[in-house]
């Protein structure tokens, strides 16, 4: 079924066509669930994880540093914790003043991209606080930041691999400042634990890289898929600007109906069920989010909408997302601006697709505010 999705049409056609088949279908030597149930499960069931039983991990091999996200305890527990502080309540109150301040200063326009001019500045300022990059290093930050998450889906080209030399120098010259002039941040916390050998610096790097591709490459995208799905329902944007307060509401069902990461996997650690050791179960979260079985009337979008059980947008088990929180207090800030600074905003123009199957997102979003 992968070869068949291009990343730019709606691929719901082709998940209808999988799930039609049975809630566990083999592919090649893979299997693929649509089922929500199933893959709920499946991300919880600890005799699944994230590596093969050789320890050797399905990721793109010599670009992106390992991170926890491809371990499997006892590694992913030790590096996920030390990751948290920067996921505090507190922490996100901090990142709340700071991204309404971005969502005001960025709707003065009248006509613009969303995406470029709206959705991708806002995901940036956020990671830029967390990590403490320094104003003068974001707009760097950013264009390689962007090219390393893109080598995700296309395989390395020879920017790609130029972009994550780049992004791994200025962490190091991060990392240095903050060994002698440590700060509130995310790498100061982790060159503490450094110091203490709870990580070793090639792990504090890897941990840094991901936190600023997963917080890059998504939360746009949930602010991108939310503001197309309301225009494209009038009824539900008209409900939402009378009533602002649904801001979460909004949010939840976006990430349902069009959750920006679409596909993820679990390998089984040893013979469950049809699926043998070692073999890969590929979880379509954008399908699962939209089983009728757990959804009624799942192909609709409704904010509101009974949100039980909760979507998969940020997959489940051990590996739920980090960011959670935080993107959904982005999203909920980001829409909410929209709603009450652009009551009139309507399309211009065709909206362009990302080049990718597993980030589901627009490229551009051409829109006036009248
Ligand atoms: C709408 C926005 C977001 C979506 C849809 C999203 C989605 C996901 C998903 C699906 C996973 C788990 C993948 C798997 O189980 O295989 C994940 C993990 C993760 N996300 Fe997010 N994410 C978002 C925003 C963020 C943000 C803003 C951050 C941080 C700044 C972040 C940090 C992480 C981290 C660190 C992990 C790894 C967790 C682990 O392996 O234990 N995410 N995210």
């Amino acid at each position: 079924m992968f070869e068949k999705l291009t990343g730019h049409e709606d691929p719901h056609p082709i998940y209808e066509q999988v799930r039609a088949l049975g809630p566990l279908v083999r592919e090649g030597a893979d299997w693929v669930t649509t089922s929500h149930t199933l893959s709920n499960k499946i991300l919880r069931d600890r005799r699944f994880g994230v590596q093969y039983t050789d320890g050797s991990y399905p990721g793109v091999a010599g670009v992106l540093p390992r991170s926890f996200l491809e371990m499997d305890p006892p590694e992913h527990t030790r590096l996920r914790r030390l990751a948290m502080p920067a996921f505090s309540p507190k922490k996100i109150d901090e990142y709340r003043a700071r991204v309404e301040k971005v969502a005001e200063s960025l709707l003065d326009a009248d006509e613009f991209d969303l995406m470029t001019d709206f959705a991708s500045p806002q995901p940036i300022a956020v990671i830029s606080d967390l990590l403490g990059i320094p104003d003068s290093d974001t707009a760097e930050f950013a264009d390689y930041g962007a090219l390393v998450a893109r080598s995700f889906d296309t395989g390395v080209t020879p920017e790609m691999a130029h972009a994550n030399d780049q992004v791994l120098a200025l962490f190091e010259r991060l990392i240095a400042e903050r060994r002698t002039r440590p700060g509130d941040d995310v790498i100061s916390s982790l060159v503490a634990a450094e110091a203490e050998q709870k990580l070793t610096a090639q792990e504090m790097v890897a941990t840094l890289v991901l936190l600023l591709v997963a917080g890059f490459e998504t939360t746009v995208n949930l602010i991108g898929n939310g503001a197309q799905a309301l225009l494209g329902h009038p009824a539900q944007w008209v409900l939402f600007k009378a009533n602002p307060e649904l801001a979460p509401d909004v949010v939840e069902e976006t990430l349902r109906w069009a959750p920006p990461v679409q596909l993820t996997g679990r390998i089984a650690h040893e013979q469950v069920g049809e699926v043998g050791r070692d073999e890969m179960v590929h979880i379509i979260i954008g399908a699962a989010n939209r089983d009728p079985d757990v959804y009624p009337e799942a192909h609709r979008f409704d904010v509101l909408r009974v949100q039980k059980p909760e979507h998969l947008a940020f997959s489940s088990g051990i590996h739920y997302c980090l960011g959670a929180t935080l993107a959904r207090m982005e999203g909920e800030v980001a829409l909410r601006a929209l709603a009450r600074r652009m009551p009139d905003l309507r399309q211009t123009g065709p909206v362009t697709f990302r080049d990718s199957v597993a980030i589901r997102g627009l490229r551009s979003f051409p829109v006036s505010r009248s």
